[in-house]
């Protein structure tokens, strides 16, 4: 009896797991064709080889044999989502204009389940996010960056550089953590004690250490720290949310200020989970890609040393123009001037790709170049392999700031997305610059800098330091 089910079933089941991968690899598209490409194995899809490390400077391996095989467009499937890759500058550019009833901004379930909520600036579209977007820009357009947060980034740097002086040596990705909290986070919502900028920093530092790890919630793992900081740094922005909230004190000049008064209108889109959230959200983005863009600067700034010398040249320019008795730190004036910092903070934007990829869902059928890419997929923007392009960029992997001499350095373009493009661009792109404008001045007139141990990268697309990068620093009395 047994043996005829088995007989009777085996077949069954070789059938329904034939189907199974045949129509896995062969996804459906009505009235047009899809990408070229392939899906991988069913569920898991091409997850594993797109996530295994690779080194820091070249384009993914995943991504050079496909390009090479499939074009600059073309399909996979990814984290359980059916995906089409586009490496096309022009495809992306296009795409990343729109957002509106065909494609939207999207991230994995699971990264807006540990970074946010449903509500939230990455989670909402159209209308509401133009709302928020105008809100954060009060704070975060170029306008207030400059005259505003400018002088309080040039303090914050400041004293850091000379702690980190004091102690001789500094960790730069942790070090450089504090320097964003102080100057971001203090301005975000005002507070005294450094106390907090530590509580900050380390519950932010075990909320990213364990971003992409296993999600097995259980005491001694790193997705456990990484849920228990986000716990933490949220409570603390809580804390001092309903705090000043009972102050009813409106006078900090900071983001609170506005966000309190904002929740208090009639017709607005912000109830207080969503500024907490908010606040959340916006300090999430300003320590890790704040802390990266200063990390990488330094690593390629000493690893090279002829823009070493032509930073110096520019900055010790900048000083010696300066009147020394009226002198309280960087101006508007000389930030503007500082022509080949902006290639170098360029250079490492397009080099480092801190944000290798852009993501969009799509929610109404779209064509794009005669393929179809049906309702319910991912276009995955892969912005980085374009910043590495040998047809876009002469020796794409040297690092070389003289390249951008006579190319517009203030707005990306089709070929430089490092900040996103369209709809969604990056709302801190001015405030990152300035920061790693200033924070140049001071290590280049003031200090004396070597690298003492680590600088490797690797990238699984995120970007680690396995030895850190420690450099040695000192006050540069000659200059004094
Ligand atoms: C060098 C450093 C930085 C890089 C390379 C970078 C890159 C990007 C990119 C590529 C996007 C577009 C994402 C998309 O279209 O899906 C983006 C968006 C965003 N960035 Fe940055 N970013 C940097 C620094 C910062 C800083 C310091 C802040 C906060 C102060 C910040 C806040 C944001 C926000 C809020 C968005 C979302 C914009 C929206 O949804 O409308 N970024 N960033």
């Amino acid at each position: 009896m047994w043996q005829v089910i088995s007989i009777c079933l085996v077949p069954i089941l070789v059938v329904a797991i034939s189907h199974l991968f045949y129509s896995w690899a062969n996804p459906k598209c009505k009235n047009g064709k899809l990408p070229p490409g392939s899906m991988g194995l069913p569920f898991i899809g091409e997850t594993l080889r797109f996530f295994s490390s690779h080194s820091f400077y070249d384009i993914p391996p995943f991504m050079s044999k496909r390009i090479a095989r499939h074009g600059h467009l073309f399909r996979t499937s990814l984290i359980g989502q059916r995906v089409v890759v586009s490496t096309d500058p022009e495809i992306n550019y296009k795409v990343l204009q729109q957002e509106d009833e065909s494609l939207v901004m999207w991230y994995t379930d699971c990264f807006l389940g540990i970074v946010g909520s449903e509500e939230d600036l990455m989670a909402i579209h159209g209308s509401d996010h133009k709302y928020l977007k105008n809100l954060i820009l009060h704070f975060l357009g170029p306008e207030n960056v400059r005259v505003k947060l400018l002088p309080k980034v040039d303090e914050a740097t400041r004293k850091h550089l000379h702690s980190w002086a004091s102690n001789g040596s500094v960790d730069v990705k942790h070090g450089a953590a504090y320097i964003i909290f102080e100057s971001f986070g203090k301005n975000l919502f005002s507070y005294d004690k450094d106390e907090i900028t530590k509580t900050l920093v380390e519950s932010f530092k075990d909320f990213m250490d364990g971003f992409v790890s296993f999600p097995l919630y259980i005491p001694g793992t790193a997705f456990y720290a990484c849920i228990q900081g986000r716990k933490k740094a949220v409570k603390l922005i809580k804390d001092m949310y309903q705090a000043r909230k009972a102050s009813k004190n409106r006078n900090h000049g900071d983001f609170v200020d506005r966000l309190l008064e904002e929740v208090e209108k009639e017709n607005t889109i912000v109830d207080e989970s969503l500024a907490i959230n908010l606040v959340f959200v916006l300090l999430f983005a300003a320590y890790e890609a704040g802390s990266q863009a200063l990390t990488l600067l330094t690593k390629f700034v000493f690893e090279n040393p002829n823009v070493l010398q032509e930073l110096m040249k520019e900055h010790d320019t900048i000083v010696r123009k300066r009147d020394k008795e009226l002198h309280g730190g960087v101006t508007l004036e000389e930030y503007k001037h500082m022509t080949f910092t902006h290639k170098v903070i360029n250079e490492t934007c397009r080099l480092s790709n801190i944000q290798p990829m852009i993501f969009r869902k799509v929610v109404k059928d779209i064509e794009i170049n005669g393929y179809k890419i049906p309702k319910g997929w991912i276009f995955l923007a892969f912005t980085s392999v374009v910043h590495l392009d040998p047809e876009k960029h002469e020796n794409p992997l040297v690092f070389n700031p003289w390249r951008w001499e006579g190319k517009e350095l203030h707005s990306g373009s089709k070929t430089f997305m490092a900040f996103g493009s369209g709809v969604r661009l990056c709302l801190g792109a001015e405030f990152a610059k300035v920061q790693m404008a200033i924070y140049l001045h001071y290590l280049v007139t003031k200090y004396r800098c070597s690298v003492m141990k680590g600088g490797e990268v690797i990238r699984k697309p995120t970007i680690s330091y396995p030895n850190g990068l420690q450099i040695s620093i000192e006050e540069n009395i000659s200059k004094e």
